[in-house]
């Protein structure tokens, strides 16, 4: 591609001190030169999905940044044995309007075990057929532990885990690419 990758990161958690939204910090820090990583900042202020109304100007502009992206990360708690409330709902905007579909998608939980949400994540993007590539996804166990007092993943398999998961889908973005030249 002879232009920036654009991804957007979308952190499943609202928490001041989110562990996910700390690894987006980090995993931007780490992005390669020819990749522009925004932080999608609007999950709060979106409704609870209804699609008998109108969308909301801010319905409407999370799914035109998803439309605009060439590629989406996401990074999720677990939270009660499930996918965190207020990102299911922003996905179940996307699902009338499409704009996941075969889009490159990957997908990290970050939890105390988070099992079960990243099984949740990954038949919810099935069924909304976004393209999650082979090593596109990774759940990370005992995420609290990875961290140093200076909120920097410390961790080194972890790090090179995720940095595997981002060129997943960076891979995915530059194939997707190359067949529709
Ligand atoms: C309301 C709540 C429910 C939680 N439930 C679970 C759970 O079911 N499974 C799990 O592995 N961790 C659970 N945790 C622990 C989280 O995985 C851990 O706090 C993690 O750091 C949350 O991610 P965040 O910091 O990005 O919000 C829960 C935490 C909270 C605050």
């Amino acid at each position: 591609m002879n232009r920036k990758i654009n991804i957007v990161a979308v952190s499943g958690s609202l928490r001041a001190t989110s562990s996910n939204s700390l690894l987006i910090k980090e995993i931007q820090k780490w992005a390669p030169e020819n990749v522009e990583l925004t932080v999608y900042q609007g999950l709060a202020k979106l409704p609870a999905f209804d699609d008998s109304m109108e969308p909301s100007e801010s319905v409407s502009a999370w799914r035109n940044e998803l439309a605009a992206a060439d590629g989406v990360l996401i990074c999720s708690p677990e939270y009660a044995f499930g996918v965190p409330g207020a990102l299911k709902n922003a996905i179940d905007w996307t699902v009338g309007s499409s704009e996941l579909v075969n889009k490159p998608l990957a997908l990290i939980t970050a939890a105390s075990g988070g099992d079960k949400a990243h099984a949740a994540w990954l038949q919810i993007f099935s069924a909304l057929s976004a393209d999650i590539p082979t090593g596109g996804d990774l759940l990370i166990p005992f995420i609290r532990t990875k961290f140093n007092d200076k909120g920097e993943v410390s961790d080194i398999a972890t790090k090179e885990s995720i940095l595997n998961t981002v060129q997943a889908l960076i891979q995915a973005i530059e194939q997707k690419a190359s067949k529709a030249d």
